[in-house]
């Protein structure tokens, strides 16, 4: 089926998941909703970030989405379970990359940077309980300030890399060796990240798990692209075209779109 997959984030964050979901998927369309309007979504509450969801899922499917890839944590964490109940289409969600990160480390010390909503979601809660074993220490840091920097386009400030240094020297302290990057936004950071930490320290997120579990959910469903042509793709911001223009290559189109 050539009707496109749907993708929607608070903000620009979502394009770290189209990137890596374009590599695995090469021939399917996509349109991708920044909701940069309502950007942080991680400081809403949970009623709040529902119907924000809601919204964003609605301008999806009525623009065909045949999938619906929620490019976030922190919606996700707190709204997806709310979504596959209301509408029929199949949903992909992201959560922090904390099984992994559970599963290789060596100093069983490991550290999880997400936003307020994400880690105090009961989603996020049971993940700890259900993937974590009981002798692996789990640092949780809210990113507090990050997103709304990233949305101003401000990655290489002075600002960012002293936040960022707060925020994780603490968790290099305790003897963390794999850093979950648990915000869609947060891979944007990396450089900055890597300057801050010592080498040894592996910093993961969930882009690639998520585009393969695309892969997966498309074929079960008879919904993967039937066309090999060059597919289309759209990114549409309520805010600054600019702004999410500065993150997509030439070939992508960036329109304002008020949803
Ligand atoms: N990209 C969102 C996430 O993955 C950012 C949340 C926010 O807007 O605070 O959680």
């Amino acid at each position: 089926m050539n009707h496109p997959i749907g993708l929607f984030d608070s903000g620009v964050g979502g394009t770290t998941i189209w990137r890596a979901l374009v590599r695995v998927l090469p021939y399917e369309s996509t349109l991708f909703l920044a909701d940069s309007l309502n950007a942080p979504y991680g400081e809403k509450t949970t009623e709040e970030i529902i119907a924000l969801c809601e919204k964003n899922t609605e301008y999806l499917l009525n623009h065909n989405s045949k999938l619906i890839i929620v490019a976030c944590n922190t919606a996700t964490t707190n709204a997806i379970g709310h979504l596959r109940n209301k509408y029929k289409v199949p949903f992909i969600g992201i959560e922090p990359a904390i099984k992994p990160a559970g599963l290789y480390t060596q100093t069983k010390v490991v550290g999880v940077l997400a936003t307020q909503r994400t880690l105090r979601s009961d989603f996020f809660a049971k993940t700890k309980e259900q993937f974590l074993e009981k002798d692996i220490t789990l640092i949780t840091q809210e990113g507090l300030g990050l997103v709304p920097l990233i949305e101003e386009g401000k990655i290489e400030t002075p600002e960012m890399y002293q936040l960022l240094e707060k925020y994780l020297q603490p968790m290099v302290a305790q003897g963390m060796d794999y850093l979950v990057l648990g915000c869609t936004h947060y891979p944007y950071l990396t450089p900055i990240i890597s300057e801050i930490l010592p080498q040894h320290i592996r910093i993961i997120d969930s882009a690639d798990a998520v585009a393969k579990q695309t892969e997966r959910i498309l074929k079960q469903n008879n919904l993967s692209a039937t066309d090999k042509t060059v597919p289309e793709h759209l990114w549409l911001t309520n805010k600054n075209v600019e702004i999410l223009q500065s993150f997509a290559s030439k070939e992508i189109k960036v329109h304002y779109e008020s949803f």
